[in-house]
C-alpha cells in the first residue's frame, strides 16, 4: 500500500494529473468553504515510457450524449459481454472483436495501470507539417548572422516532407517564392497597411489545395500539397539554405535618433493570412524572430523616434501608452484567426530592450506557441532553446504536437468551470459545463493548437451534488482535518489564478513571488514572459518559479536543499539556485578565496575540486532538460552577479528583526517584505480558519 505522497506522485507520473486538493469535498456546501478552487493540473502529453500505445480505436459508450471511453473503472459482465459506463451507467455491449474477453483475457483499457491510455488511430489524409519562418532583418550583423545559422540548422531537423516558407521584413515585407527556377523572387508589401486574407489571396494568386489533392487517402506521397510559397523541405533545402545565407540587413537607411522601421504587425498578418488561405485546419507553426519592436503600421508598439521610449508600467498605469490598446487588438485578431485554423504562433524575441511581448502575448498564448526571450540571437539561450523546439523521441517522432482537442467528461456530481493554459474554447455546451466560469469556461472542449510533453493546463471543477445531512456536527470536524491534510500533502494550492494567490496573500507576499504578482523591477514584456511560462508548466516547474530552490554544497556532507534565506549564505558553502529562468552558482567568501588561490589544481586538494565540480554538473543537467533554456550565472561573494541571488533570498534578517543578527553571519537584506515562512504560516491559517 502506497503512502499518500507516493499515491499523489504516482498519479502525476502515470496520468499527468495533479489536484489542488487530494481530499475532495463531498457536497456543494463543503465546496463553498474551500479557499482554493478544486482544480487539476493536466499534462496531456506527459512522457510515459512504461505505457505502450494501443494500435486500435477506443470503445465508446453508446449513449449519444455521453460517448465516454471504456476504462478500468467500468463494471464488466464478462459472461454477458456487457460493460456499464461509469459516467452515465449505460450498459453497453462489447464490439464483436471483443468476443474473446474474460477475467483472464482483458484488453489493455481494462487494466488498472492503463488509467491513462494512448490510442494510435489512423484516420484522414496524412497532411504534411508546415513551418513558416517570419524573419526580422532590422538587427545587428552579429544577431542576423547567428539567426541565419540557427534557421539553416533547423532545416536539417525537419521531416523531409514538411512544407517550409519564408517571409522577411524590415520597412517592407517580403514573401519569398521558393522553387522558382534559377532566380530568387519575392513579393513585396508595404508595412503600413494591413491586408485581409482575401486581398492576400488575390495578390499572391493563392489557391486552396483542390478537393482531388486533399481528398481522403488519395494523396500520393510524391504529390505533396504545396504552392509557390510553401515547398517540401527535401526539394528546396539547398536553395533555401542559400537564400537564408544571403539575407542582408534591411537596406533602408536609419537616420540618427530614429529606430528602424519594422513592419512586424503586417508581416505576422501576412503569415497568418497565407496559411489561412492555403492550409486551414492543418498542423502549422508560424515562427517569428524579432530583434526589436514594431515601429510602423498595424501592431506598432512604439514610434520610430528614439527619444520616445517604449511604454513602461508607469505609462500603462497613467493611461499613457499610446499604441498599446490598438496594437494588442491587432495581435488578438491574428491570434484568434490562427487558432481558428489550428495554427501555432511562436515568438522568439531577442533584444536588449522590449519588443512588445505585452501586446503580442495572445499569439502564443491562444495557439500554444512558444515565447522565448533573450538578449541576443547569438546566445546559447536562444540557440539551444530553438534547437530544442525540434526535439524528437526515441522513435524519431517530433515531441511537438499539433491541433489537439481536449474534452472533459464528468460524472453528474462534478461540473467543469473552465481551463487556464494555452487553449481556446470550442464552445461545446453540455450538462457537465458549469455556469461559474474560471479561465476559459462555458465549454467542455478546448482546442490546443500546439503542445509538447510539458504543456500543462489547469482545469477547474465544481462539486454540485447536495449532501442530505451536510450540516451534521461530526462531518465538519472531519472536513477541517482533511483540509489541513490537503494543504500539507498538496504542498498548498497547485497553481491558482493570480486572483486567488493575491487574495490568500493579504500579507505582502515575499520577494520571490514578484514576477507574477508585482511588476516592480520588471518591464511589461518581462512580466508577460514570466506569466506566459507560469501558466503552461506543471506543478513542480511552476512552484520553482514561485519559490526558487536552493541547494548547498559543502565539505560537511552531500548536497542538501536549504531554505531560500539569507541565513543560507555561508562563507564555506557553494549554493546552487534554480529560479526556473536562471540557474545560478554562488561561491561563498572562503570558497571563492580558495578557488582564486587555485587549490582545485593541487592534487592534495582533490576533494575541493570535486566540491567545485558537483554544482556545475547538477546545473548542466538542468540546463540540458529545461525549456526555454535558463540563463546560467556563475558568481561569488562580492561578485556583481551575486545580486541575482540576493534579490531572491528571503529577507529573514531585515531591519525589522535585526536583533538576532550577529555571529551567524548570513548576509542581511534590507527590505520591508515579510519572510516566506511568515507568509506560508499566514496562508495556512487562512485556509483553516475560513472553514470554521
Ligand atoms: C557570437 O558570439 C561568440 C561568443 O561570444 C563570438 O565568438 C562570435 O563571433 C559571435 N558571432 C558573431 C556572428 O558575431
Ligand atoms: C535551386 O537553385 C539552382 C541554382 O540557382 C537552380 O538551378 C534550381 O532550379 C533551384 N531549384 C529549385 C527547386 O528552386
Ligand atoms: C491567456 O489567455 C487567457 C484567455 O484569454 C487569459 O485569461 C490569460 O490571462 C492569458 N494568459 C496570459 C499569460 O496572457
Ligand atoms: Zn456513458
Amino acid at each position: 500500500m502506497a503512502t499518500f505522497p507516493e499515491f499523489i506522485s504516482q498519479n502525476e507520473e502515470r496520468d499527468g494529473v495533479r489536484f489542488s486538493w487530494n481530499v475532495w469535498p463531498s457536497s456543494r456546501l463543503e465546496a463553498t468553504r474551500m479557499v482554493v478552487p478544486l482544480a487539476a493540473l493536466l499534462t496531456p502529453l506527459r512522457e510515459r515510457p512504461d505505457l505502450p500505445p494501443i494500435q486500435y480505436e477506443p470503445v465508446l459508450c453508446s449513449r449519444a450524449t455521453c460517448r465516454a471511453v471504456l476504462n478500468p473503472l467500468c463494471q464488466v459482465d464478462y459472461r454477458a459481454k456487457l460493460w456499464a459506463c461509469n459516467f452515465c451507467y449505460q450498459r453497453n455491449q462489447f464490439p464483436p472483436t471483443y468476443t474473446g474477453i474474460s477475467e483472464v483475457n482483458q484488453p489493455a483499457e481494462l487494466l488498472p495501470q492503463f488509467s491513462t491510455i494512448e490510442y494510435v488511430v489512423q484516420r484522414g489524409p496524412q497532411m504534411p507539417l508546415i513551418f513558416l519562418y517570419v524573419v526580422d532583418t532590422c538587427m545587428e550583423d552579429e544577431d542576423l548572422q547567428a539567426l541565419k545559422e540557427s534557421l539553416q540548422m533547423s532545416l536539417s531537423l525537419l521531416p523531409p516532407t514538411a512544407l517550409v516558407g519564408l517571409i522577411t521584413f524590415g520597412r517592407m515585407v517580403q514573401v519569398h517564392e521558393l522553387g522558382c527556377e534559377g532566380i530568387s523572387k519575392s513579393y513585396v508589401f508595404r508595412g503600413t497597411k494591413d491586408l485581409s486574407a482575401k486581398q492576400l489571396q488575390e495578390m499572391l494568386g493563392l489557391t486552396k489545395p483542390s478537393a482531388a489533392q486533399g481528398a481522403r487517402g488519395q494523396q500520393a506521397p510524391q504529390s505533396p500539397l504545396s504552392n509557390r510559397f510553401l515547398q517540401p523541405v527535401q526539394k528546396i533545402d539547398m536553395n533555401l539554405t542559400d537564400l537564408l545565407g544571403e539575407l542582408q540587413r534591411d537596406p533602408w537607411p536609419v537616420t540618427q535618433g530614429k529606430r528602424p522601421l519594422r513592419s512586424l504587425g503586417v508581416a505576422m498578418s501576412i503569415a497568418v493570412g497565407l496559411l489561412e488561405c492555403t492550409f486551414p485546419n492543418t498542423g502549422a507553426r508560424i515562427m517569428t524572430f524579432i530583434g526589436g519592436p514594431a515601429t510602423q503600421g498595424p501592431g506598432m508598439v512604439v514610434g520610430d523616434e528614439l527619444k520616445t521610449p517604449i511604454r513602461s508600467w508607469h505609462d500603462i498605469e497613467k493611461d499613457n501608452a499610446k499604441y498599446m490598446k490598438k496594437s494588442t487588438k491587432h495581435y488578438e485578431a491574428l491570434a484568434s484567426r490562427a487558432s481558428a485554423n489550428g495554427h501555432i504562433m511562436d515568438i522568439y524575441a531577442c533584444a536588449l530592450d522590449q519588443t512588445g511581448l505585452l501586446e503580442m502575448k495572445c499569439c502564443p498564448n491562444h495557439t500554444g506557441g512558444y515565447m522565448v526571450m533573450a538578449d541576443s540571437f547569438n546566445t546559447s539561450l536562444f540557440k539551444q532553446t530553438f534547437q530544442r523546439v525540434f526535439a524528437k523521441d526515441e522513435q524519431g517522432a517530433f515531441k511537438m504536437a499539433f491541433a489537439a482537442t481536449l474534452e472533459i467528461k464528468t460524472s453528474r456530481e462534478i461540473k467543469v468551470s473552465g481551463a487556464i493554459g494555452p487553449c481556446v474554447s470550442l464552445n461545446a455546451k453540455g450538462p457537465c459545463v458549469s455556469e461559474n466560469e474560471i479561465g476559459t469556461g462555458g465549454t467542455c472542449q478546448w482546442k490546443m493548437c500546439g503542445l509538447d510533453p510539458s504543456t500543462t493546463l489547469a482545469l477547474y471543477l465544481e462539486v454540485v451534488n447536495q449532501d442530505e445531512d451536510e450540516e451534521e456536527e461530526g462531518g465538519s470536524y472531519v472536513w477541517l482535518m482533511e483540509k489541513l491534510q490537503g494543504l500539507r500533502e498538496g504542498q498548498h494550492s497547485s497553481r491558482p489564478a493570480d486572483r486567488q494567490l493575491t487574495s490568500a496573500g493579504t500579507a505582502c507576499p515575499p520577494t520571490a513571488w514578484s514576477p507574477f504578482l508585482q511588476v516592480f523591477n520588471n518591464s511589461p514584456d518581462e512580466s508577460s514572459y514570466y506569466r506566459h511560462q507560469f501558466v503552461r508548466h506543471d506543478l513542480t516547474q511552476a512552484l520553482i518559479m514561485v519559490q526558487p530552490v536552493l541547494y548547498a554544497y559543502s565539505f560537511n556532507g552531500p548536497p542538501e536543499p536549504v531554505l531560500l534565506d539569507s541565513s543560507s549564505i555561508l562563507p564555506d558553502r557553494i549554493l546552487l539556485m534554480d529560479t526556473f529562468f536562471q540557474i545560478l552558482i554562488y561561491h561563498g567568501e572562503m570558497v571563492a578565496q580558495w578557488r582564486k588561490a587555485g587549490y582545485q589544481e593541487m592534487t592534495e586538494y582533490e576533494n575541493f575540486r570535486h566540491l567545485l565540480q558537483a554544482p556545475v554538473d547538477d546545473a548542466q543537467e538542468l540546463l540540458h532538460t529545461r525549456f526555454p533554456m535558463p540563463r546560467y550565472i556563475d558568481t561569488e561573494h562580492g561578485g556583481s552577479q551575486a545580486r541575482f541571488l540576493l534579490s531572491k533570498v528571503n529577507p529573514s534578517q531585515t531591519h525589522n528583526n535585526m536583533y538576532n543578527w550577529g555571529q551567524e553571519s548570513g548576509a542581511p537584506i534590507l527590505t520591508d517584505d515579510v519572510s516566506l515562512q511568515v507568509f506560508m504560516d499566514h496562508l495556512k491559517k487562512l485556509a483553516v480558519s475560513s472553514a470554521a
